[in-house]
C-alpha cells in the first residue's frame, strides 16, 4: 500500500470534533426509510464531478470480473463499462432508485443507521463503494468495521466525498468540518474501525462546470471530489498497488526554460499553460489596485490547467475556495498570477477583440 494519507489534519483535533455533544446528530432525526421514501433521481453530483468518480472507480479497482458492494446506492454506481463486474450488490433505502440502477445484479433495502450489521457472509467482497453518502452515518465505525468484515483480504474500500449533501440528514460533525477535515474524519472512522490500510488521498478540484449545468451561469467550478481509499489488512503481499489518476503533477521550475517562456509568449500572446490565445484586459477602476499599465493580457481559458490545478494548490495553502488566472504584462514581459474566487471574476474587462 502507499504511504498514508494521515496528516492533513491534527487527529487530535478530529477526536475532538468526533467527541462534541451530538456529533452525530441530524435536523430531520426521524426514522430514514421516511426521508427517502421520496425517489430522487438526480444527479448529486455536475457531469464533470460524476467523470471524475468514474475515473478514479475504475483506476483503483484492478480486480478481474470484481464483486462489488454499492453502499448507499441509488441509480447510479458510477462503475466503468471495462471494469467487468460479475456481481454488484446495491444497497440503499429507495426501491425504485436501485430498480432503475443496471448496474445492479442484486438489490437490498436496508437502514444502515437503524441496524449497522451488513447482511452479508465474512469476506463476500473485492469492493465496497460509498460515494457521496458517508456524510449520512450516524455510526460510522460500526458501518465501516461492518465494511471490513464483508471485504476479503486486500479488498477495497472507497470513499467518495464532495461538499454537497441533504442538509437535513447531514450529521453534524461533517457540516461543522472544513473540507480538510472531513477527510480527517473517513481516516479517523478507518482507523477507528481498524483492520484496514488507508491508501493516498485523491482530490479534484476547480475544473470548468459544463456549459449546461444549472450552475454554470454562477461562475462555480466543478463539484470536488475527495476520495479516501483503504485495503482490508492481511491481503496478498504480491498485490500490485492500487493507483490513483495523476490530477497533481507539478512542473518544476527552471530559469532558462522560463526565460524561453516568456520570449514565446511575447511573440505568440498564448498562455504557457493552455496554449490558448490571451485576452486582452482593461484593468479594473479600483483605488486599492496598483496596476501597472492600463491594458495586460490574461487567460480566459477555465479549462487551463494553471487554474484547474490553482483550487487545489490554494487550498492546500489554506485558500479554500480561490484560484488565479495567468497574467500577461506586454510593457514588461513579465508573468504573473491574478487570483480569483469564481470563474467569473475578471471577465468584465476583457476587450474585444477588434477595439
Ligand atoms: C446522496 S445519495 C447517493 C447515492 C449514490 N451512492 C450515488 O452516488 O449517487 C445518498 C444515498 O444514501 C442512501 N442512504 C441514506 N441513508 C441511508 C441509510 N441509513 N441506510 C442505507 N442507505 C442510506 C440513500 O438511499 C441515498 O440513495
Amino acid at each position: 500500500m502507499s504511504p498514508t494519507a494521515a496528516g492533513h489534519t491534527d487527529p487530535r483535533f478530529i477526536q475532538s470534533l468526533l467527541q462534541s455533544d451530538h456529533a452525530f446528530a441530524r435536523v430531520d432525526d426521524a426514522p430514514d426509510p421516511e426521508f427517502y421514501a421520496t425517489e430522487r433521481m438526480v444527479a448529486h453530483l455536475d457531469a464533470t464531478a460524476l467523470e471524475t468518480v468514474e475515473d478514479v472507480v475504475g483506476s483503483l479497482v484492478t480486480e478481474e470480473g470484481p464483486v462489488i458492494l454499492d453502499l448507499m446506492a441509488s441509480w447510479d454506481s458510477h462503475l466503468p463499462a471495462s471494469l467487468g463486474a460479475s456481481k454488484v450488490v446495491g444497497l440503499g433505502l429507495n426501491g425504485p432508485e436501485l430498480e432503475a440502477n443496471s448496474a445492479l445484479t442484486e438489490r437490498v433495502l436496508k437502514d444502515v443507521n437503524a441496524d449497522p450489521t451488513l447482511p452479508f457472509e465474512e469476506e463476500t467482497f473485492d469492493v465496497v463503494l460509498n460515494v457521496v453518502s458517508v456524510e449520512y452515518l450516524t455510526r460510522p465505525v460500526h458501518v465501516f468495521r461492518e465494511v471490513g468484515r464483508v471485504l476479503k483480504p486486500g479488498g477495497l474500500f472507497l470513499v467518495v466525498f464532495s461538499n454537497r449533501w441533504f442538509p437535513s440528514k447531514v450529521v453534524r460533525v461533517w457540516e461543522d468540518a472544513s473540507e480538510e477535515e472531513r477527510i480527517g474524519l473517513v481516516e479517523a472512522y478507518l482507523r477507528e474501525a481498524g483492520g484496514f490500510e488507508i491508501g493516498e488521498l485523491f482530490v479534484s478540484m476547480g475544473l470548468p462546470r459544463p456549459a449546461d449545468d444549472r450552475f454554470h451561469h454562477l461562475g462555480f467550478p466543478s463539484d470536488p471530489v475527495f476520495a479516501v481509499f483503504a485495503e482490508k489488512s492481511g491481503g496478498p503481499p504480491d498485490r500490485p498497488p492500487r493507483v490513483l489518476p495523476r490530477d497533481r503533477a507539478r512542473i518544476p521550475m527552471d530559469r532558462e526554460k522560463v526565460e524561453a517562456r516568456r520570449k514565446i509568449v511575447g511573440e505568440t500572446l498564448a498562455c504557457p499553460h493552455c496554449g490558448q490565445k490571451l485576452s486582452k484586459w482593461k484593468v479594473p477602476d479600483d483605488p486599492c489596485i496598483d496596476w501597472p499599465n492600463e491594458f495586460l493580457y490574461l487567460c480566459f481559458n477555465d479549462a487551463c490547467p494553471f487554474v484547474v490545478r490553482g483550487w487545489r494548490f490554494l487550498w492546500e495553502q489554506g485558500f479554500p475556495g480561490a484560484s488565479y488566472r495567468y497574467l500577461y504584462n506586454p510593457e514588461t514581459g513579465a508573468s504573473t498570477t491574478v487570483p480569483i474566487r469564481s470563474l467569473r471574476d475578471l471577465k468584465a474587462g476583457v476587450v474585444p477583440e477588434d477595439t
